[in-house]
């Protein structure tokens, strides 16, 4: 990968850094609000411009999925990616999105779409 954002490092709008659940990279993760709209931002730079695979890593010790809606410098660009149980709160998986980026600077967020909000988000990684 050409860089990791940490979530801890991103803007986070309803939701805490917390590092109680082990397997974290960095520092710890977002705890997202329980509530729809609940948010991840990160500035994301690109080399180049077109799509890329970008990856987020997470965990979701609940059975309910709990959905993202991710878009890439203010429009929609998945909608309601989703981030299925774990199994428990320490089980990290990652999940894997084309998104079409411009060179430099680019803002990538995701929104919680439920009322459970986000999962626990460790990192972007593209
Ligand atoms: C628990 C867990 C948190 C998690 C939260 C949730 O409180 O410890 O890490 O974020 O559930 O349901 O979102």
């Amino acid at each position: 990968p050409e860089s990791r954002y940490e979530a801890e490092n991103g803007l986070v709008s309803q939701g805490v850094v917390e590092s109680n659940h082990a397997g974290f990279s960095g520092t710890g993760f977002v705890n997202y609000d329980n509530v729809s709209g609940s948010a991840v931002e990160f500035k994301v730079n690109a080399d180049v411009a077109g799509p890329r695979q970008v990856t987020l890593r997470f965990a979701n010790g609940t059975t309910a999925n709990r959905p993202l809606d991710i878009s890439v410098n203010g429009s929609l660009a998945v909608d309601e990616q989703s981030f299925a149980g774990t199994g428990a709160w320490t089980s990290w998986q990652t999940v894997t999105v084309t998104l079409d980026l411009v060179a430099g600077e680019n803002t990538v967020r995701a929104v919680a779409t439920t009322a459970n909000g986000g999962p626990n988000l460790d990192y972007l990684e593209i």
